[in-house]
């Protein structure tokens, strides 16, 4: 199952959101499976380590898969670091991202199990290939006017919503639904406790619980 997280506005969470998911699914892998199989998280944005709190890691990542046009899927898999049992970041590389590969990649993350994907920044070409190849394309989302604007416009339709509730905005979930014609699949609190976490370091070791429950309903 390949699931993507991607925005259409920088800083809405989509780099959390995706780190969250795949803990929360990699918590959920049996521990009997977990060394057999488990989650790959895909980092096309550089920021999986730093919001894991995992070192960064060395050596070739999907940039310079996507540079060789040669490179198939087992050289893919052979990026893999493991972050810990059961769970796998496919790291960035070394930038800057190329724009095209987004088809190819999608093909190649689709033989490798339950995969979730940070798609990086916002209208990157390889990002919105690979949401648009997704079994779940997950559109990560605050409730704000400029955001749900450039939503309307986007190249692609999400499966769902997930709605980054920060406290005092206008907009809520009806509004959204109504707005975009799509479900909201999750609603993730926003909350002090959550941003602590990522400054920590501690999104991989200590999932946040009610990040842990918000998502695991998305997926
Ligand atoms: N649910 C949340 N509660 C509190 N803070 C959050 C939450 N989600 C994200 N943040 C904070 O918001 C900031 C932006 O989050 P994040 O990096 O995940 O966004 P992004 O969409 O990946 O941004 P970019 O477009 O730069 O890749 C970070 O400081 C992060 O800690
Ligand atoms: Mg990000």
């Amino acid at each position: 199952m390949l699931i993507a997280c991607w925005s259409v506005k920088g800083g809405s969470g989509t780099t959390v959101t995706a780190a969250a998911l795949s803990v929360a699914l990699a918590n959920g892998v049996p521990d009997r499976r977990r060394r057999a199989s488990g989650v790959v998280l895909v980092d096309l944005g550089g920021d999986l380590p730093a919001a894991l709190g995992v070192p960064e890691p060395s050596g070739p990542g999907v940039c310079e898969w996507l540079s060789s046009a040669d490179a198939d899927a087992d050289a893919l898999a052979r990026l893999l670091h493991d972050v810990r049992p059961g769970l796998h970041l496919l790291p960035f590389g070394s930038g800057p991202m190329p724009t095209t590969g987004g088809e190819r990649l999608a093909l190649a993350l689709g033989g490798m199990g339950s995969v979730v994907v940070d798609c990086g920044a916002p209208g990157s070409p390889v990002g919105l290939a690979v949401a648009g190849s997704a079994a779940l394309s997950l559109l990560v989302l605050r409730p704000c006017y400029l955001a749900l604007r450039r939503a309307l416009r986007a190249p692609l339709k999400a499966s769902g919503v997930i709605f980054i509730d920060e406290p005092g905005r206008a907009l809520g979930v009806g509004d959204v639904e109504d707005v975009l014609g799509l479900p909201v699949r999750a609603v993730v609190p926003h909350h002090d406790g959550i941003s602590r976490s990522v400054d920590a370091g501690l999104l991989a070791a200590r999932l946040p619980r009610q990040l842990e429950r918000a998502v695991r309903s998305a997926a």
